[in-house]
């Protein structure tokens, strides 16, 4: 992997521009207007690089459509955080051969953190023969040119170099929601956690100008977005391969004073870099949403000391012990890993006691999944399947318990929500921390911030009333 940062310059997106003007020449010669499809697997950070994805095909004259069946183009934007999502994206580009088989001039592409990964493109290559071509997350600026000469030179075309991390600015983005809006504020990640692939297949952290950031902040609140969520895999490193000397906890208080009605978000935070400068920001502007994703993955030393992640659990729960103190009703969400190799049953108990002392409003469960080429992957795993299996069945059972007694605790309080859809006959929104609601309503509201009475729950929402005015 090459560290070294690099700015795409004006004259190599003109260069795309052209290509992007190709295609749509073409297609006008053919006298229709040609159908995309994207399909994403993993994180929010995809999800943003998927809106990118979009935009570049809309600019290439493309119409976004719901569904592969009759698409021009398929792209495929895929995850490798974990076996599990490896698999579903193989079986799923492999069945894409029979809609291929229906509109054989169909083109199907293969991108994202999977393209990352040299045995996987070989793979893609050899026994995935109906795939025309694909590109790695740093490629992704690149894709006209890749369907530009796809179209002219009808052979499969691969851009999966290795290269430099880069940043690119003005990337169009076709967006999922008319109210929220990823913002992704850094790319790539440092810390090489001894389990995850992400450092591997997206490269070195690098950081957008803050400038640029604000500008498309300004723009999605001018457009009527509501809540706005800064991306990053480690948001609390932002700032620190820039030469101004911004921090995160600056980047945010920035944002927070733009005017308008909006609440901002961000995910996620590392422990070891999580400040009390940014829990201190947090505390004293409203528009930041009291929320904090804050991924312990683990609730014993030795393992954490195993996966790298530089802190412990005293420093772990100081930290959210001051967040807290200044944030009483923050909501607190995190990742953990079950079975990472060598975790014994009183490593386990740990995190068990970690869960229970914390009391989190919901948790995101991870199976140890070996990564190949991380260190983890190499490392003695002696227990047995079934046992991991046990561990996580305790584990989510204690956190549903614990989710519905948090969940309890808000019948009788009002809070305020930003009313984002239907479920049912119910509008649904989400309070400022994060909390599904669901409440009878009239479908005018959607898209208003309203105040909420709080009468029943579930083990993952809850049921309430509209505050009626004066
Ligand atoms: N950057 C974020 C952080 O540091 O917390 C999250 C990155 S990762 C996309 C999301 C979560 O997937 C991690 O927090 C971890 O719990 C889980 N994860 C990553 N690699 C994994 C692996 N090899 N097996 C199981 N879970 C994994
Ligand atoms: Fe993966 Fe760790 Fe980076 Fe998160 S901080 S993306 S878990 S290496
Ligand atoms: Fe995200 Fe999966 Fe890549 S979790 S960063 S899409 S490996």
């Amino acid at each position: 992997m090459n560290p070294k940062t690099s700015v795409i310059t004006e004259a190599q997106k003109n260069e795309q521009r052209a290509y992007c003007d190709a295609i749509r020449a073409y297609w006008l010669g053919r006298g229709r207007t040609p159908k995309a499809y994207v399909d994403t697997y993993g994180c929010q950070q995809n999800e943003a690089d998927s809106e990118r994805i979009r935009g570049i095909l809309r600019l290439c004259g493309y119409e976004i459509v719901e569904s592969e069946e009759g698409a021009d183009v398929v792209v495929i934007n895929t995850c490798a955080v974990r076996e599990h999502a490896q698999t579903r994206v193989y079986g799923n580009v492999g069945a894409l051969v029979h809609t291929k088989n229906r509109h054989p001039e169909q083109k199907i592409l293969v991108c994202g953190c999977m393209m990352g990964q040299t045995h996987v493109v070989e793979r893609i290559k050899n026994s995935y023969r109906h795939v025309d071509g694909g590109f790695n997350p740093h490629h992704l600026w690149q894709l006209p040119q890749l369907l530009g000469r796809l179209l002219t030179e009808k052979k499969r075309v691969f851009l999966t170099d290795d290269e430099a991390g880069n940043i690119v600015e003005g990337i169009p983005s076709v967006r999922q929601n008319a109210l929220k809006a990823w913002v992704s504020i850094m790319y790539g990640c440092n810390n090489f956690c001894s389990y995850c692939i992400v450092p591997y297949v997206r490269g070195r952290e690098r950081s957008r100008k803050k400038d640029d950031i604000l500008a498309e902040v300004r723009a999605l609140i001018a457009n009527g977005y509501r809540d706005l969520t800064l991306l990053g895999q480690n948001v609390n490193s932002y700032g620190k391969d820039l030469p101004d000397g911004v921090d995160f906890a600056d980047l945010l208080a920035e944002i927070a004073e733009l005017d308008g009605d909006f609440v901002i978000r961000f995910m996620t935070s590392h422990p070891k870099d999580a400040s009390e400068k940014l829990f201190d920001t947090m505390a004293k502007y409203p528009k930041i949403a009291h929320q904090l994703h804050l991924p312990f993955q683990s609730g014993s030393d030795r393992i954490l000391t195993a996966m790298n992640r530089h802190y412990n659990r005293e420093q772990y729960l100081q930290k959210l012990a001051y967040a807290r103190e200044k944030m009483p009703d923050l909501v607190v969400t995190s990742d953990v890993i079950v079975g990472f190799p060598g975790e014994t049953a009183a490593d386990f108990e740990d995190t068990l006691s970690l869960v229970e002392q914390v009391r989190y409003d919901a948790l995101f469960t991870f199976i140890f999944s070996p990564r190949e080429g991380t260190p983890a992957a190499k490392m003695e795993d002696p227990t047995p399947k079934e046992e991991k299996n046990a561990r996580f069945d305790r584990l989510v059972a204690l956190q549903n318990r614990i989710s519905e007694e948090k969940h309890r605790g808000y019948i009788g309080k009002t809070v305020r929500v930003l009313v984002d859809g239907t479920d049912g006959d119910m509008l649904t929104g989400r309070t400022d921390g994060g909390r599904l609601c669901r409440f009878a309503g009239s479908q005018d509201c959607i898209g208003q911030f309203l105040n909420l009475t709080i009468t029943d729950c579930t083990t993952w929402s809850l049921v309430g009333e509209i505050v009626k005015e004066g």
